[in-house]
């Protein structure tokens, strides 16, 4: 049942691209990207002019990479915020403003009441949700259902990636209704969503086992930093979130821009950093920035493990360990960069000898505010 592996995340990380691919599936008909469920008219969507992204942990950094999609390819601001905070700061919400609730248990109880406020405030509500029929689609207005299949894990890993790609899909639909897109362009975005099954399948085949061996290696460390910029800064929060949930090590994700304003006081002799690169060709400039953050980094003599793109020669020399990932769009680049993370935090946890199943202290689905 964990096909030949010790714990059932490992399975659930290798089950990815069928997560990818079952969430895509069927979601465009005649041009068209369809929700599972639409409650509202496109004209109640065309009013949106607002969007409110909530989610908590692993769905919350799915919500991140919703705003660079929406904003991107509707030309509306999105918000995103942790489900807990939303609810209690009387956000400015009306029958413009959509919500969009990610939870892949859909009983999250922080995420369910932002819902509820959100609707007691008129805003529409549309679910990404990986459990048929639980409570916050029940409660929302339109629904997306990622296809992840049920994750026995504590620790969210298919249901994350496959989360991501369901934004990328509401963001589709919605650039649709708005008119920001025409179908043609919708289809090939599609499409490209469609190719990060096989760039993820390639890096479970690339990377798992070198990065099982630098986990092994960096399994006593104290504690490990994650930088990352622009869709890279979700990643690295995601990175350092399993880390803490399944090792029980000290781990910080931030924004590498950040990195002068503080966090580089952190950075000593054998910390391990591990950076996110954007490609060099898609993203030159932030490429060249962190390239100078990671020079900093190795010149404090901290170790460096840095994800980044075939064939990015340019990061060689500062990476003491090096974990390629295939080029894909920018968008997708998150698919690629966290599944090493995924297998790095749980690895460092299995040789620490831990439950890597079952963390301390958490529960799958968390059902009190
Ligand atoms: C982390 C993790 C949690 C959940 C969070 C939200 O690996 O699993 O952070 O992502 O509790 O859960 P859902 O998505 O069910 O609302």
């Amino acid at each position: 049942e964990k096909g030949g592996h010790d714990f059932f995340m490992l399975k659930e990380i290798e089950e990815q691209p069928a997560a990818l691919a079952d969430t895509l599936r069927g979601h465009l008909v005649d041009g068209r990207v369809v929700l599972d469920e639409q409650r509202l008219s496109d004209q109640e969507l065309r009013d949106i002019d607002k969007v409110f992204v909530v989610a908590c942990g692993t769905a919350y950094h799915a919500g991140l990479l919703a705003k660079y999609a929406i904003e991107h390819w509707c030309r509306i601001p999105v918000e995103v915020e942790v489900a807990s905070e939303f609810r209690y700061r009387d956000p400015v919400l009306d029958r413009s403003t959509l919500v969009v609730a990610i939870s892949q248990s859909g009983e999250t109880a922080d995420t369910l009441e932002a819902v509820r406020h959100a609707r007691d405030q008129k805003a529409r509500v549309l679910a990404i949700c990986n459990t048929n029929g639980a409570q916050i689609p029940r409660e929302s207005d339109a629904v997306l259902y990622t296809h992840a299949g049920p994750e026995v894990g504590v620790a969210a890993t298919k249901t994350f990636t496959a989360q991501v790609v369901a934004c990328y899909l509401v963001g589709l639909a919605l650039a649709q209704v708005f008119g920001t897109k025409y179908a043609d362009e919708v289809a090939r975005e599609y499409a490209e969503l469609e190719s990060s099954t096989v760039a993820v399948q390639r890096v479970l085949e690339a990377v798992v086992e070198p990065t099982r061996a630098l986990a092994r290696d960096l399994a006593t460390s104290k504690a490990v930093l994650f930088l990352g910029r622009h869709v890279g800064f979700p990643v690295a929060l995601e990175g350092a979130l399993k880390l803490k949930e399944l090792a029980y090590m000290h781990a910080e994700g931030f924004a590498a821009g950040e990195l002068k304003h503080g966090p580089i006081a952190l950075i000593e002799q054998d910390l391990p950093v591990v950076v996110v690169m954007p490609s060099p060709k898609g993203r030159a400039i932030l490429h060249q920035k962190l390239l100078s953050n990671i020079r900093e980094i190795q010149a404090r003599g901290a170790r460096t493990i840095v994800v980044a793109e075939e064939g990015d020669e340019t990061v060689r020399p500062f990476a003491e360990h090096l974990i390629e990932v295939p080029a894909v769009s920018t968008l997708l680049q998150p698919l690629v960069a966290s599944v090493p993370l995924q297998v790095f935090a749980a690895e460092v946890a299995r040789a620490r000898g831990y439950d890597v199943d079952k963390p301390r202290n958490l529960a799958k689905s968390v059902t009190v505010e």
